[in-house]
């Protein structure tokens, strides 16, 4: 079996790096990927000041209310196959809020997590390099940011985020342990990456995701991507992570970016 450094990582003395407050524990970890920190290092924060969203949204991140984490990721698959590793992610996600609050969540293409349609949990992933050095070595230097955002409690919610976002307490009814849920998180990530790594991961990284998400099959979304809005029924994924979406006429649009809403069926 071929080495991988992050499965080496006891998970009771992971290497966890905490901070009360930062900016953006995505920066931070980016920062440390640049400097040639090895994979499976993790960046926690209480609070973080300037979080970062998808399509370049603030994460309101105040202290104590959400679980703010990020991981390095140095991938040893192929460049073309990135986009399954936001996917594996979200597997995740919701593995580890089954395992550590009995929450069933579903996953809305491509890999925000929500409880009763309202989103709890999104993930940002990012790509950098390592600085050259000179030196020879056969640790891949591309590097993978997943930066990870849980609404844990109410107070992470802005009140005119009320209707499309909830968080594990609202939907629980039970304020979550923040070290129990970043423990089944960090085990989660280590065994779908291992997977996704593995021969016939990517395909299985598929198989698994379709099965924990409602949006694989048969639901009728819109996607937004800038002026250009479509409109659909969702017929599974491709085997590079995108979205099969098929129109009104009939034809197969494939989605590879966007925002995914899901249309409510009229009553006539
Ligand atoms: C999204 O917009 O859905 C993605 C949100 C990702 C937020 C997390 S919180 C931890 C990590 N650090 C950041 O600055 N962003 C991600």
């Amino acid at each position: 079996m071929r080495d991988y450094p992050l499965l080496r990582m006891n998970i009771y003395q992971p290497r966890i790096l905490r901070f009360d407050s930062i900016a953006s524990t995505n920066l931070e970890a980016v920062k440390r990927a640049v400097e040639g920190a090895s994979e499976g290092l993790c960046i926690v924060a209480s609070e973080q000041t300037a979080g970062r969203g998808r399509l370049q949204r603030q994460w309101i991140s105040p202290k104590g209310a959400g679980l703010y984490f990020s991981i390095l990721l140095r991938p040893r698959i192929d460049q073309s196959a990135w986009p399954l590793i936001t996917l594996m992610a979200s597997l995740a996600v919701h593995d580890a809020l089954l395992e550590a609050c009995s929450l069933r969540t579903d996953i809305k293409w491509p890999n925000d997590i929500l409880a009763n349609n309202r989103k709890l949990c999104g993930i940002l992933a990012e790509t950098t390099e390592t600085a050259a050095t000179g030196e020879k070595s056969d640790i891949p230097k591309r590097a993978v940011i997943l930066g990870i955002g849980i609404n844990l409690t109410s107070a992470a919610l802005l009140p005119d985020l009320l209707d499309s976002a909830t968080s594990v307490e609202s939907a629980t009814g039970k304020e979550p342990d923040l070290e129990v849920v970043l423990q089944a998180l960090i085990r989660a990530l280590e065994r779908h990456y291992m997977t996704l790594q593995s021969s016939r991961g990517l395909e299985e990284i598929i198989r698994a995701w379709s099965e924990r998400s409602s949006y694989a099959q048969g639901k009728r979304i819109s996607v937004s991507n800038g002026d250009v809005i479509l409109e659909g029924t969702t017929r599974g994924l491709e085997s590079d992570g995108a979205l099969r979406l098929e129109t009104a006429t009939g034809e197969i649009r494939l989605v590879r970016a966007g925002d995914v809403t899901a249309v409510r069926a009229s009553s006539v």
